[in-house]
C-alpha cells in the first residue's frame, strides 16, 4: 500500500526547529568566545549552561553534568560501575534505550509494572525487604515514554521514602516535563529528595535533538567517578552545541518557544487522543496524557507483536514493537506518538490502527 503512515518515532517535527534564532546565536558564539567553545575543555560541559542550569534548579553548578545529550551522561554513570554489579529498578514498560544501556552494563533488572492508574512497586519493595541490594530506580515521572502517564504524588513519596530507608538512588529522567498542556505540574523525585536523585533533562525536545545537548544533576559523590568516563571517552562533548542552548536561553527564547511548542503538541495531543475516542473505544485502553510525545495504549484482544506489525502494514501503517520497552512480554502494547505528524496523518493511522485491530487474524 502507498502512503504509509509511520506511527513510531517520537521525534520534534521539522517545523519546530528555530533555525534563524539559532543561526544568530551560532553566529554569535563564534564570534563572541572562540577560544571558549573551540578549544578542547572540560569534560562537565560549557560552565555558562551549567551555571545558568544550577540556578534554574537549585543546584550547585560542580554536580552538574552536560553531555551529548542525556542519554549519554546516564551511560556515563552506568559505565562508572564495574560491569556486572549493579542491580536497577524501573517502571515496565519504560524508555527501550534506556533498557539497552542497562543490558549492556549487564545490570540485574527489577521492572515494575506501570499500570495506567501508576506504577506498582511492590516487586522492589519485595526484594528490599529481602534484603537485596538496589543500586538505582530508573523513573520518567512527567509524561512518560512510553505510555505518556504522569507518576502520582503518591508514589513519588513512596518511591522517595524507600530509597531512603534502602540507600539507593533515583534516576529520574525528566526530557518531557516542560510541555505540560493542562493540569498542575507535581514535585518531581528531584525537588522531593535531591541529595538521592539523579535528574537527567535535555533541550532535544525543547530546542533540537540534532544538537544533542542533554544534562544531569547528581548526588556529590557520583558526580566525579560520571566525568570521569566522560572524559576518557570523549574529553568534552561538543562547547559549539551547548553554547548555542545558552545563548538561545539567554535571549528569553526558550520561553518564547515553549509556548509555541505546547501549542503545536497539544493540538495534536487532542486530535489523536479524540480520533481514539471515535476508533478504538473497546478495542485499546488508554488514558489521554496531559502533555509530552505519546500515548500508551494496551490491546484488549490477544496480540502477537511481529503478526501485529506485519498485518498493520497491509493496511498501510508502521507501528513501533511494544516488547522493546519490556523486558519480557509488551505484545499488547503500542506507543502511539502524536508529535510528529499531521492532523491529517494522525485520523488516518488512528483509524488504521482500529481496522488493523478489527481484522487481527484471530
Ligand atoms: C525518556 C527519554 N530519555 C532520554 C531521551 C534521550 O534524550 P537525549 O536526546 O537528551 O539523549 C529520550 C528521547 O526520546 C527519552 O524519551
Amino acid at each position: 500500500m502507498e502512503n504509509i503512515i509511520e506511527l513510531t518515532r517520537g521525534v520534534p517535527p521539522t517545523k519546530s526547529f528555530a533555525v534563524d534564532k539559532l543561526s544568530i546565536c551560532a553566529h554569535d558564539a563564534l564570534a563572541g568566545y572562540p577560544d571558549k567553545i573551540l578549544q578542547y575543555s572540560q569534560s562537565f560541559g560549557f560552565l555558562p549552561l551549567r551555571e545558568s542550569l544550577a540556578e534554574i534548579y537549585l543546584a550547585n553548578k560542580d554536580q552538574i553534568i552536560i553531555g551529548t545529550g542525556s542519554l549519554q551522561v546516564l551511560d556515563h554513570l552506568l559505565r562508572s560501575f564495574p560491569t556486572g554489579t549493579l542491580r536497577v529498578g524501573f517502571e515496565e514498560p519504560t524508555y527501550d534505550r534506556t533498557i539497552t544501556q542497562l543490558k549492556r552494563v549487564q545490570a540485574s533488572l527489577l521492572p515494575c509494572p506501570l499500570k495506567l492508574e501508576g506504577v506498582d512497586l511492590s516487586a522492589l519493595r519485595k526484594n528490599l525487604e529481602e534484603g537485596k541490594k538496589v543500586d538505582f530506580f530508573y523513573v520518567i515521572s512527567d509524561f512518560q515514554n512510553p505510555t505518556g502517564s504522569v507518576m502520582p504524588l503518591e508514589k513519588r513519596h513512596e518511591l522517595v521514602a524507600l530509597a531512603r530507608e534502602h540507600h539507593f538512588y533515583i534516576i529520574e529522567d525528566l526530557p518531557y516535563r516542560n510541555l505540560r498542556y493542562n493540569g498542575q505540574s507535581l514535585p518531581s523525585c528531584y525537588e522531593l529528595a535531591p541529595e538521592l536523585t539523579c535528574m537527567m533533562s535535555s533541550f532535544s525536545k525543547l530546542i533540537a535533538p540534532g544538537l544533542r545537548v542533554g544534562f544531569m544533576i547528581l548526588p556529590k559523590e557520583l558526580v566525579h567517578r560520571t566525568a570521569k568516563v566522560a572524559e576518557d571517552t570523549y574529553i568534552n562533548p561538543s562547547y559549539l552545541d551547548q553554547a548555542l542552548v545558552y545563548e538561545f536561553c539567554c535571549r528569553g527564547w526558550l520561553e518564547e518557544h515553549l509556548v509555541f511548542l505546547k501549542e503545536l503538541y497539544s493540538h495534536r495531543r487532542d486530535v489523536m487522543a479524540d480520533a481514539m475516542d471515535r476508533h478504538l473505544t473497546g478495542l485499546c485502553d488508554w488514558k489521554r496524557p496531559d502533555g509530552g510525545f505519546f500515548i500508551g495504549s494496551f490491546v484488549k484482544q490477544s496480540v502477537q507483536a511481529d503478526v501485529l506489525m506485519q498485518h498493520a502494514l497491509k493496511h498501510g501503517l508502521k507501528l513501533t514493537d511494544g516488547r522493546g520497552f519490556y523486558t519480557q512480554g509488551g505484545d499488547q502494547f503500542v506507543r502511539l506518538p502524536f508529535c510528529a505528524l499531521e492532523d491529517e496523518q494522525i485520523e488516518i493511522g488512528i483509524a488504521r490502527f482500529a481496522e488493523t485491530l478489527k481484522t487481527y487474524p484471530g
